[in-house]
Formats: structure tokens, C-alpha cells, sequence
């Protein structure tokens, strides 16, 4: 038994009216504690509505939601504790964030969650906002006078001060810029590492997604389309490709070595991966050259020719894809 299952998803925005849109059909799937989970999908595909009825902002139309094996909307009144168990940062952290300040903002999942002891809470607010990387100076600014970065610190602050079971993070990176992106995702991961909490992270990012997730969910048009193992994944480049995504460019440079004839790996979606497989292949190439040395695949700068690209060969999933 997974930690949260769904079974059977299915949610409509606008039931009965012209605008009716089924955004979710049929979902079923099952992750398991301490997993770290990516989601991604093509703009509209979803995500964001599958996570709000993960932590029972939205109720399905038909289909289950179950947290620990009990359906979350077994007792309606009660939701409220799914929603501490399960903690989103919402894609518009700004609709998160709510009191005169963010100290206070950060206080009410704990403090709504029964904590009462001053000393504790206090500790919690200001443990979470150093682990969301919240300067101790913006504790006691107005939400609404931080900048887009600072808000999201907030609005993670305030989630991870629950403790919940389950974290869910709808787009945490977007609008950062690289550097606040690596310690944003960094903190996840140590925040994960440290508590041994389920971790779902909804991303357009293929790069953030390779560099943390264990299994990979890829949502399209309201349906699963895949979800399996990170490197599994990211071997059906084409596919990705026909439903509005790409692999991480490191893939790609594989995956079109491949296609060229070259014997490589295509389950490689890190650099630092890639540097070890691609010291292999140039030990063996050296041996037994596979790919002509006047006509080189990838350009110094990293980036692929157009005319190296056979338009004869079968591309992107050689033998490897399942
Ligand atoms: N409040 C709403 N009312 C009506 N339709 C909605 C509403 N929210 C989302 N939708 C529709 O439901 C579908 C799924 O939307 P959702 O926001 O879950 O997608 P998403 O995968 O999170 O997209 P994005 O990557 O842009 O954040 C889309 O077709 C969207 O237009
Ligand atoms: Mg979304």
C-alpha cells in the first residue's frame, strides 16, 4: 500500500455549464513513502488540479483519493487534517500567503495544527524559514511587500512548518533565477533526506526533474501517459516530444549519438552521469572508432549539427526503450 494512492481519478472544472472541462480521467496511481516523485506535463495537462486533489482543496468528481489506505473524503469535515498531512505550495504562492506578516503566516499551519506552546512554535517558524532560505529580517515584513522569490521562500516556509506527511511543491523554481533555483531545489532534497517525507514536485524543468526524482509521472491531457523510474522515462524522447516536452538536453545529446550509430547508453540524464558514460564510450571508440572523426555529432559548444542528423535512421528510443 502506497502512502497516497488515487484510484480512478476523475475532476471537472464548470460541471453542467458551457465552460465544462474534464481535467483529470481516470488516475490511478500509488507512491510510496519517502519517494520523491516529479510530475510534469505540457501546460494544462493537469498537474496542478491532480495536486489540489491529492490534499483535498478539490473533491473528484468520481474516484478515490486515499491517504495511509483511507479514502481523505471519508468524513468531509475532517479534510481540513488532510491538508496538514498533505502540504502543497501552490504554483501562485501569493494566493497562499495571507496575515499582516510572514512571521504570522508561517505560524498558522503549526499553530492550526495544535501547537500552542510558544517556545516550540516559535522554533518551528524559525527552523522552516531558514530551511525554506527566508532571511530571519523578512519575518516580520508584510507578505505582500516581498519580492516574487522571497514569497515563494514564504509560502514553502509555511507549508514545511506543518511537518506534513506528504510535500508537494506545484512549480517552486518558476520565475528564479539559476542560483535560487539549485538552493531551492537543494533544501528539498535535504528537507526529504532529513525527515523522510514523500515528496512530489511539479516542474517544467526537465533538468530540475533528473537531478531529483526517483520516479518520474508525465501527465497529458488529464490522463497519465507515464510514469516509471526517472531513467526509464527518459529514454521515450519522441514520445515526450509528440505530447510538448523534451528529455534534458544531456539526454538528447545521447540520444542522437544513438541514432547515429554510436553504441551509448540513453538512459543518461545527469552531467555527472554523463561523464562517466561518455569516458567509456570514448575508451571503447578508440579501440573500435563507431562514429568518423570528420563528421562529429555534437559541436564543441555541446550543441547537436543538423547535418550529422541521417534522415533515413529510426530515431531517439534505439533498443533501449521498454
Ligand atoms: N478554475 C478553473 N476553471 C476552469 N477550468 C480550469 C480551471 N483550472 C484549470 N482549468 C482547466 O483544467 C485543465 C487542467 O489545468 P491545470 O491547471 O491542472 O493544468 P497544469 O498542468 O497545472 O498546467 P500548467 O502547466 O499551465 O500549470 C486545463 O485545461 C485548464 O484550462
Ligand atoms: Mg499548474
Amino acid at each position: 500500500m502506497g502512502i497516497i494512492e488515487t484510484h480512478d481519478l476523475r475532476f471537472v472544472y464548470g460541471k453542467g455549464t458551457p465552460f465544462e472541462k474534464v481535467a483529470l480521467d481516470d488516475v490511478s496511481i500509488s507512491i510510496e513513502q519517502g519517494e520523491f516523485i516529479g510530475v510534469i506535463g505540457h501546460t494544462g495537462s493537469g498537474k496542478s488540479t491532480l495536486v489540489q486533489l491529492l490534499n483535498g482543496l478539490l473533491r473528484p468528481a468520481s474516484g478515490e483519493v486515499l491517504l495511509g489506505g483511507n479514502d481523505i473524503w471519508a468524513k468531509p469535515k475532517k479534510i481540513r487534517n488532510v491538508r496538514f498531512e498533505v502540504g502543497l505550495v501552490f504554483q501562485y504562492p501569493e494566493y497562499q500567503l495571507f496575515e499582516e506578516t510572514v512571521y504570522k503566516d508561517i505560524a498558522f499551519g503549526p499553530t492550526n495544527k495544535g501547537i500552542k506552546d510558544k517556545e516550540e512554535l516559535d522554533r518551528i517558524i524559525r527552523t522552516a524559514a531558514e530551511f525554506a532560505g527566508l532571511k530571519e529580517s523578512l519575518l516580520e515584513k508584510s507578505p505582500f511587500d516581498l519580492s516574487g522569490g522571497e514569497k515563494r521562500r514564504a509560502a514553502i516556509a509555511g507549508v514545511i512548518a506543518m511537518q506534513p506527511k506528504v510535500l508537494i511543491l506545484d512549480e517552486p523554481t518558476a520565475g528564479l533565477d539559476p542560483k535560487g533555483r539549485d538552493r531551492i531545489l537543494d533544501r528539498i532534497r535535504a528537507y526529504r533526506e532529513k525527515t523522510g517525507s514523500t515528496v512530489l514536485l511539479v516542474s517544467h524543468s526537465m533538468e530540475d526533474i533528473a537531478r531529483v526524482a526517483d520516479r518520474v509521472l508525465v501527465m497529458n491531457h488529464g490522463k497519465v501517459e507515464m510514469f516509471d523510474q526517472t531513467k526509464n522515462i527518459f529514454k521515450h524522447g519522441e514520445r515526450l516530444a509528440e505530447i510538448g516536452l523534451r528529455v534534458p538536453q544531456v539526454t538528447q545529446v545521447f540520444l542522437e549519438l544513438k541514432r547515429l550509430g554510436a553504441d551509448v547508453r540513453t538512459d543518461v540524464y545527469t552531467m555527472e552521469f554523463a561523464k562517466g558514460v561518455a569516458m567509456d564510450f570514448l575508451k571503447r571508440t578508440e579501440a573500435a572508432p563507431g562514429i568518423p572523426a570528420e563528421k562529429p555529432a555534437v559541436s564543441p559548444a555541446g550543441t547537436l549539427r543538423e547535418e550529422a542528423r541521417p534522415d533515413d535512421t529510426d530515431a531517439t528510443e534505439g533498443g533501449d526503450a521498454q
